[in-house]
């Protein structure tokens, strides 16, 4: 098999776990039950809970993945509803997100807001299915990487995390940034979601301390990786693909690496990051299919 029907398969199998585990759109709030799957099911590379199994498969064997589907549907929850709110008349003010009306311009701010809000609350309900009755001490053992799990994803999407990256994003709007304040940036608003997604598949797959930390510095160079290569499509991408505005960056006045250090820098510094990815990635059994992933998002146009 080639590597884009490998992802083509594995995006296939999350958007059947996001299926199954959002909720039925009914009742009196069916409005944001709605929208909350509307903003989830348009579209999206589905990239995290990819690697958050992927990185799971190298600890634990492919045996046991069912245990960890809550988890990777509440880590696309949590990343939708960061992007549903991002896109917010306030924050981005943009219209069109995975080749579709972002969800304000579809339903309103206050629906969106709402929306979202619902998407982080039900990512945790949802994350905490993931635990078992089963009492034997392999059910103990399960429960206690779950935990673990759960204390991950909060504090990587929260203000020590994706919002704390996001709040000073949206602070330093239109000004100039320093080498030290994009890093900051960009560590907390994209880094933080990636490294909690690699984490909680090393954790819940048994990992021990010292393969975490490398999991997480991996994820780390990857999501710095990531959102440099967003800003060079921002600037330079084809909307078509893309699915999101060109220019949203310039238009709101966001000084990102690009702007700082020219195209062909970012460019560079996009490939430098990828390669200490797979670096670090090699020395974990079992990523070839991931080490073609970092490699693809490289080049990749959406
Ligand atoms: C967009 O994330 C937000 C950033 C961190 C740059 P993705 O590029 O993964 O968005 P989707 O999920 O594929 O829409
Ligand atoms: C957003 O960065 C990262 C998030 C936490 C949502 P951007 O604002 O550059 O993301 P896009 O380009 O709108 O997807
Ligand atoms: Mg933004
Ligand atoms: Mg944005
Ligand atoms: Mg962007």
């Amino acid at each position: 098999m080639n590597f884009k029907e490998e992802l083509q398969n594995r995006q296939n199998y999350i958007n059947e776990v996001l299926d199954r585990f959002l909720p039925e759109v009914s009742g009196k709030q069916k409005t944001v039950l709605d929208a909350m799957r509307y903003s989830v099911t348009i579209g999206g590379k589905r990239l995290r809970p990819i690697m958050m199994l992927e990185v799971f498969r190298c600890f634990a064997g492919q045996e046991n993945e069912s245990k960890i589907a809550p988890f990777l549907a509440a880590m696309e929850m949590l990343h939708t509803y960061s992007l549903v709110h991002d896109d917010l008349p306030d924050m981005d003010n943009d219209m069109y997100r995975r080749g579709q009306l972002t969800t304000h311009a579809k339903y309103g701010s206050a629906m969106a807001i709402l929306a979202g809000d619902a998407l982080l609350n039900f990512a945790f309900e949802t994350a905490g299915q993931a635990f078992t009755e089963e009492s034997a001490p392999e059910g103990m053992e399960w429960n206690l990487r779950v935990a673990k799990a759960l204390q991950v994803f909060g504090r990587k999407a929260g203000i020590f995390g994706m919002i704390g990256g996001q709040v000073v994003d949206v602070e330093k709007t239109g000004q100039p940034l320093s080498e030290e304040e994009i890093g900051f940036i960009y560590k907390l608003k994209t880094c933080a979601l990636l490294e909690a997604s690699m984490m909680i598949g090393a954790i819940l797959g048994g990992a021990g301390a010292d393969m975490l930390a490398e999991v997480e510095q991996m994820a780390y160079h990857i999501g710095m990786a990531f959102q440099i290569q967003d800003d060079i499509l921002d600037m330079t991408g084809d909307e078509a693909k893309l699915g999101k505005p060109l220019h949203s960056d310039e238009k709101n006045q966001k000084t990102t690496y690009v702007t700082l250090h020219g195209l062909e820098a970012a460019k560079a510094k996009v490939k430098e990051l990828s390669e200490k990815a797979v670096e670090t990635a090699k020395k974990i059994h079992g990523t070839e299919f991931l080490q073609e992933l970092i490699d693809y998002l490289i080049v990749r146009e959406n």
